[in-house]
């Protein structure tokens, strides 16, 4: 069978890495892949982002198989287009994918199905925007509607800055018509948490918990980024929350959009909020697997993951048990230098052949050119490894981390140990 698979990040990497593992998979496209699976002679890099051409590509070389990792391309509608044009898919359709794409959509739907999440308003008009902060004071956390590539959440400690994110995204239009409209809701506290699902628009399959480091300096210190480093398991999601996410979310979720005439197919990943008391809130959904914990939540995967995206594209999920390995896995993302406000490019990266057991470095930000791996963006490798434990993943994932140089890199010291205080 012939996969393609739509990004280039730390995610698509570890999706080709695992599907390349299938005994049904013949060969692996990414459109349009990094630096990383350049080099791999397993996969072929396809410089296609346009979802037109992706798909003539698809018809052309007969792709069995198309998985898609990043929002953009979702919320474009390359799923409606593909299988529109006879191709097998895996993603939510261009509607589906507005539980993404369209904070407002994500929080009506929430608040028509009961599903626990965060009191909001939605705004156009500045002044009424500025009169309900007024009203509602600090903290308080001000959304852009659309997609903002990761940069439209500003969760304000103080009313100042509250109004400055109004005046940036509803009178500058810093981003657009994703800024067009902000929600803005109420401040939650606690520790959160990221829940991933597979669904083929009935049959939900969970798939292993995990929790990432958003911000860019040890102890969850500085700007939010993409996302520093992720582990799973998450020991906070105990069997408790476990179920209260299934039963308070996630199930609504599938079955309230099946309900409302847009069955969810793809990867349904909820953001959580778990506050002290052991409740749980909905921060966002995303349509896709989260990076950096994908690369995590693969390599503990032991089944088949083309089995899995196949069958779920064909609606057959429902005779699927999968398996995982009980070891954690933690990734350490490598960062350039300017990272997150400007990525500095084009640093040569050295990696020695040097293998550390049990780990593997998956990139992101990379470009090979001129027979030379180059930097080409924010978060530029994701170091993963497993371990009998915490402090063994996050043993082996540091000591990876020392066979990779490149100038400018910055990375955490600390990931995982929230899963340390929480074992
Ligand atoms: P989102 O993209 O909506 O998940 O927001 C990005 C980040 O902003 C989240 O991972 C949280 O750290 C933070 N955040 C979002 N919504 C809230 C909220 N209502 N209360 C506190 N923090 C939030
Ligand atoms: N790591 C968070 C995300 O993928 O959205």
């Amino acid at each position: 069978m012939k996969v393609l698979v739509i990004g280039s990040g730390g995610r698509e990497h570890a999706m080709a890495w695992k599907l390349s593992q299938s005994i049904k998979v013949s060969a692996i496209f990414i459109a349009p892949g990094n630096g990383g699976t350049y080099l791999n002679p397993k996969f072929k890099n396809i410089d296609l982002t346009d979802i037109n051409l992706l798909s003539d590509f698809a018809i052309k070389e007969k792709i069995d198989l198309t998985v898609v990792g990043p929002e953009l391309p979702l919320s474009k509608g390359i799923v409606d287009l593909f299988r529109f044009k006879n191709l097998n898919i895996f993603g939510p359709t261009q509607k589906a994918a507005q539980l993404e794409s369209s904070k407002d959509f994500a929080k009506d739907f929430m608040y028509r199905h009961n599903i626990p999440t965060a009191k909001y308003r939605t705004f156009k008009m500045p002044d009424e925007a500025h009169q309900y902060i007024a009203e509602h004071g600090a903290p308080i956390v001000i959304k852009a509607d659309g997609l903002a590539s990761g940069k439209g959440v500003i969760v304000a400690m103080t009313v100042e800055e509250a109004h400055e994110a109004i005046d940036f995204m509803l009178v500058d239009n810093k981003f657009g018509d994703a800024g067009a409209k902000v929600v803005i809701e109420e401040f939650l506290e606690g520790e959160e948490a990221s829940f991933m699902v597979v669904c083929d628009g009935k049959t939900i399959l969970p798939l292993a918990t995990s929790q990432d480091h958003k911000r860019l300096l040890d102890h969850d210190m500085g700007p939010n980024t993409g996302g520093m480093g992720a582990y799973s398991p998450a020991p906070i999601v105990t069997n408790e929350i476990y179920s209260k996410v299934m039963e308070e979310i996630i199930s609504p979720t599938i079955y309230g959009m099946a309900k409302d005439g847009i069955p969810f197919t793809g990867f349904l990943y909820a953001g959580l909020m778990i506050t002290k008391k052991g409740d749980v809130k909905t921060l966002e959904f995303n349509c896709r697997m989260g990076d950096p914990e994908t690369q995590p939540i693969l390599m503990r995967l032991k089944s088949d993951l083309f089995e899995m995206l196949y069958k779920a594209a064909l609606g057959h999920l429902d005779s699927l048990e999968i398996e995982w390995d009980t070891r954690t896995a933690l990734a350490v993302v490598l960062a350039s230098a300017g990272y997150p406000e400007s990525p500095r490019l084009n640093d040569e990266i050295h990696i020695e052949d040097r293998i550390i057991p049990d780990s593997y470095i998956f990139h992101a930000g990379t470009v090979y050119k001129d027979n030379k791996l180059l930097t080409s963006g924010g978060r530029v490798l994701a170091v993963t490894a497993l371990g009998n434990s915490v402090k063994e993943a996050q043993f082996k994932a540091y000591e990876a981390i020392n066979t990779v140089k490149f100038n400018g890199v910055q990375y955490r010291k600390d990931i995982g140990y929230r899963a340390l205080n929480n074992n």
